[in-house]
């Protein structure tokens, strides 16, 4: 069985507009899931739907097999943890130990436990020290790790991530993925993340889900997905670089190759194996 069912799905804005159009989606449990589109694809209006902040117009998601509903709500958001696109949308507590304390309070976390999981969050997150910051006194970035700390330190059985690398510096992209990518591995937590950011993608998804207009145009592993470029192209977004820059070397007859690499190391090999030929 799958863990997340999203079962066609659509939904409308108050002033008219149908942002999900039929969407179908199957999630397993364990996946790295990057819903890639453009802007206003229709991203953040999924995921609102995946911890029913929103409610679907018509169709039906179950995680677990427990349907997103008012119901359900508090066994639901136990189970996805969601990280939102802009910070301050997440943060409300005065010190960055409240803010994550907050979550771990209401589940009824406290004493040496409730202490031992707030350090780990934030050493996990490479923030140990901040404790009694104000969160709205943290620059960008900061802000999403402790966003990110806030969501971890609930052991949520699936994350949902919006746009997670949008504040981040190389370096804080670099970590982000090495650290989603721990999450998932140690932890066992599913990623689902959306993002128009080709350059990521291929790092840390095994399945893409390609978001237009509402409405998924293909679905399928990254490779797969980035097979198609002139679909990927339609709507706006682009190759990643190093793939675009092989393209450009086959069609100048420089190199030959079958499948585009993703990633540098993926075009490291294509060279190394292109030398040795
Ligand atoms: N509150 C709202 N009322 C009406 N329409 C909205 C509202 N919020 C979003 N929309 C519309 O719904 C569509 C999907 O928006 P959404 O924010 O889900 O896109 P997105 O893929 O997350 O984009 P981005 O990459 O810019 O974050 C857009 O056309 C947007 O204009
Ligand atoms: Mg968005």
């Amino acid at each position: 069985m799958s863990l997340i069912e999203v079962d066609k799905v659509s939904y409308a804005y108050s002033d008219g507009s149908l942002a999900l159009r039929n969407v179908n989606m199957k999630i397993k449990r364990g996946e790295k899931v990057a819903i890639l589109g453009p802007n206003g694809a229709g991203k953040s209006t999924l995921f609102h739907l995946f911890n029913g902040i929103s409610k679907p117009k018509s169709g039906i998601i179950t995680i677990n097999g427990l349907k997103v509903c008012k119901k359900n709500l508090v066994k639901i958001r136990q189970m996805v943890g969601m990280v939102f696109q802009d910070s301050d949308d997440q943060l409300f507590n005065s010190t960055v130990r409240q803010e994550i304390a907050y979550g771990l309070l209401n589940m009824g976390m406290s004493g040496k436990k409730l202490e031992d999981t707030i350090a780990w969050a934030l050493d996990v997150v490479g923030m140990k020290g901040y404790d009694d910051k104000s969160p709205h006194n943290l620059s960008g970035g900061q802000k999403k790790r402790i966003a990110l700390a806030s969501v971890l330190a609930m052991k949520p059985e699936v994350m949902v991530l919006d746009e997670p690398t949008a504040a981040l510096d190389p370096r804080g992209v670099y970590k982000l993925i090495k650290l989603l990518d721990l999450i998932n591995k140690k932890l066992k937590i599913t990623l689902i993340f959306a993002t128009h950011d080709v350059d990521t993608v291929p790092l840390l998804a095994d399945t893409v889900y390609l978001l237009d207009k509402g409405s998924i145009v293909m679905g399928g592993t990254t490779e797969e997905v980035f097979n198609q470029k002139e679909l990927i192209r339609k709507i706006n977004l682009r190759l990643p670089r190093v793939a675009h820059l092989v393209e450009i070397l086959g069609k100048d007859g420089m190199l030959n190759v079958d499948s585009l690499p993703l990633t540098i190391g993926q075009a490291k090999e294509v060279l190394e194996n292109h030398r040795g030929s």
